[in-house]
């Protein structure tokens, strides 16, 4: 029997990273996401990977979203949340409802997820959960303050899971990217971000996940991905180190 992976936002940029890095290590694969031809494009080069495939569209804004993909795959072995969209916006100047269905995403829904997919886990005794938060969990974000708090919500539920689920074999893995080269920001109408923030803060996609992986190896349970990052890391709470940060990743 081939172990399962289940990857959410897999029709795109680190989920779709995750999906190749597992079906290359011998998984059958669940992807998840909204755009099903993106998903079909991704299962294809999965399947040539030698994995087997199967496709839930699924809007994880939603709690029946959620409930949906429960229903389709209630005991992975893996478990990689990962979808997620951004907003940008001086507080008070976007619309509640699109802050609201972005902060179920990022936020309880992937609790939502995990609440559903952890007992099975328990009871086998193994299990493997890569949550993909951000570094706007650990550093101011302004202009972005729903995203920063949602991702500071998953960010706290992966510790305490981790601590939780240690002693029932389960790993737990909180990755917190910096800027990734992906459809992130584009689709946010962020596109101005990948000429002003400089090429030295971007990381790819595999970058995040082979830091997931290490991170699992090791038992890191909140995980910085890249060398940059890593290095300043102990300093990114300084007023300086936040200045500069500001200065570099100002969203209009
Ligand atoms: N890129 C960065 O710089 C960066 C930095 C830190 C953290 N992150 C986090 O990394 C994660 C992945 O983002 P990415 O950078 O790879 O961006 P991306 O290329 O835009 O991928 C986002 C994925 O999330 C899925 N998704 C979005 N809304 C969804 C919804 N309502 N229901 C189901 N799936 C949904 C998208 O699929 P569909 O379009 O098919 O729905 C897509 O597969 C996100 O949680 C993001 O916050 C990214």
């Amino acid at each position: 029997m081939r172990p399962t992976a289940l990857i959410t936002g897999a029709s795109s940029g680190i989920g779709k990273a995750f999906a190749k890095y597992y079906a290359e290590a011998g998984f059958d694969l669940v992807l998840v996401g909204r755009d099903i031809d993106q998903l079909t494009l991704v299962s294809e080069e999965v399947i040539a990977a030698g994995a087997s495939c199967e496709i839930c569209v699924a809007d994880l804004s939603e709690s029946d979203g959620v409930a949906s993909v429960l229903g389709v795959c209630p005991e992975p072995d893996v478990v990689v949340a990962n979808a997620g969209v951004t907003i940008a916006g001086r507080v008070g100047t976007r619309e509640w409802a699109d802050l609201e269905q972005m902060s179920y995403l990022l936020g309880v829904g992937v609790a939502q997820l995990l609440e559903g997919l952890v007992p099975a886990m328990t009871q086998r005794g193994s299990g493997d959960i890569l949550i993909v938060s951000s570094i706007a969990s650990l550093i101011t974000m302004p202009n972005s303050a729903m995203y920063a708090a949602s991702k500071s919500f998953v960010t706290a539920y992966g510790q305490s899971l981790a601590a939780e689920t240690e002693r029932f074999g389960i790993r737990v893995c909180v990755l917190c990217p910096g800027y990734v080269h992906t459809n992130l920001h584009e689709r946010a109408g962020l596109a101005h971000l990948e000429k002003q923030v400089p090429g030295w803060m971007w990381i790819s996609s595999d970058t995040v996940v082979q830091a997931g992986m290490k991170g699992l190896r090791r038992n890191k349970v909140v995980v910085v991905p890249g060398r940059v990052y890593r290095a300043v890391r102990p300093f990114m709470n300084s007023h300086a180190a936040q200045r500069l940060w500001r200065q570099l990743t100002k969203r209009h």
